[in-house]
């Protein structure tokens, strides 16, 4: 399965790169209404991109009104990324979505500004919007701290259905004059420098977890996507790929399905996991159309 990774496609203004996907993941959306950050909001490095767009979007209520029954004609399963400065924002916010039926799963960004990324504050939000919803949900994590697997852990008891790995990570960069380019100074840098980080995130989250995985960071071609595959990931996600290249999705299916013939392998579903030295057991893979959360399944 292949998804956008949340605020790198405008799938209104691109509807047919957003269809080439599985699902389209929306960009983080919050109770209210944000401007975003002041410019420059996007800066190339030499190993990737920095941006800081400061989590811009017309807030929910907007959103539900406006821009979510526009995505429902794409005709693709919908991903709605919430983000929030509380628990109680993210859950109300999961409970305006959780009387949708034009969204199929929430990705909860625990990676937003102000947000304590501790195993317990991302429990405490991951519990409150378990309540607030049946849908299923996924955490997306930061990579920036020193275990994230603990966070994963933590998640997981607190009622999350899967893992998205991994948010951009903090970086600078100067002009000529010695200068930070973007407005804010700083911002978070994705792209080819990040794949190592996914990697290590997602080999280490497979192995304290039995959540599925959406593996992000630095996928720009099959090889990248099959090494995500390949540490636990069951399904990947293109971020900054896209901004350069919009027929990244059908070039990157093509270029994967190369891959696992070169190694003798039928699917995906089998390349899962094949880097860990010792087998772990299978887990339930994503269905990017299901709408019911697993843990409501396995409680119920
Ligand atoms: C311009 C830009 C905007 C982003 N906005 C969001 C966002 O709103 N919510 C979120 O969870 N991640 C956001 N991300 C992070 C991406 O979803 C993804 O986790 C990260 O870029 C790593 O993937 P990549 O290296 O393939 O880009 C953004 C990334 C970029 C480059």
């Amino acid at each position: 399965m292949l998804l956008n990774a949340s605020g790198c496609l405008d799938a209104l203004t691109a509807p047919q790169t957003a269809r080439a996907f599985d699902a389209f993941v929306t960009k983080t959306v919050t109770p209210l209404p944000r401007g975003g950050n002041d410019p420059i909001r996007i800066a190339e490095t030499d190993v990737g991109m920095l941006n800081s767009i400061g989590l811009a979007n017309p807030g929910i209520k907007r959103f539900l009104r406006e821009v979510l029954p526009e995505l429902a004609q794409l005709e693709i399963p919908v991903w709605v990324s919430v983000g929030g400065f509380s628990a109680g924002e993210f859950a109300e916010t999961c409970a305006l979505l959780d009387s949708r039926d034009d969204v199929a799963t929430i990705e909860v960004n625990l990676s937003c500004p102000n947000v304590d990324e501790a195993p317990e504050s991302a429990a405490e939000i991951v519990a409150a919007c378990r309540r607030a919803t049946r849908l299923p949900l996924y955490a997306k994590l930061s990579p920036a701290t020193w275990n994230v697997a603990d966070v994963a852990r933590a998640v997981e008891a607190a009622g999350a259905d899967g893992l998205s790995l991994v948010n951009t990570l903090r970086g600078m960069k100067l002009d000529r004059d010695l200068r930070p380019v973007l407005g804010t100074g700083t911002g978070g840098l994705s792209g080819p420098s990040l794949k190592p980080v996914a990697l290590a995130a997602v080999h280490a989250c497979f192995r304290a977890t039995a959540l599925p995985i959406v593996g992000m960071g630095g996928v720009a071609s099959g090889r990248d996507a099959l090494e995500l595959y390949a540490v636990g990931a069951g399904a990947v996600a293109l971020g900054t790929v896209l901004f350069s290249d919009p027929s990244a999705p059908v070039r990157i299916r093509e270029e994967l399905s190369a891959e696992l013939a070169t190694r003798g392998l039928s699917s995906v579903d089998e390349a899962c996991g094949i880097a860990h030295a010792k087998a772990l057991p299978r887990r339930k893979h994503l269905d990017p159309t299901s709408r019911v959360s697993t843990k409501l399944l396995q409680n119920d």
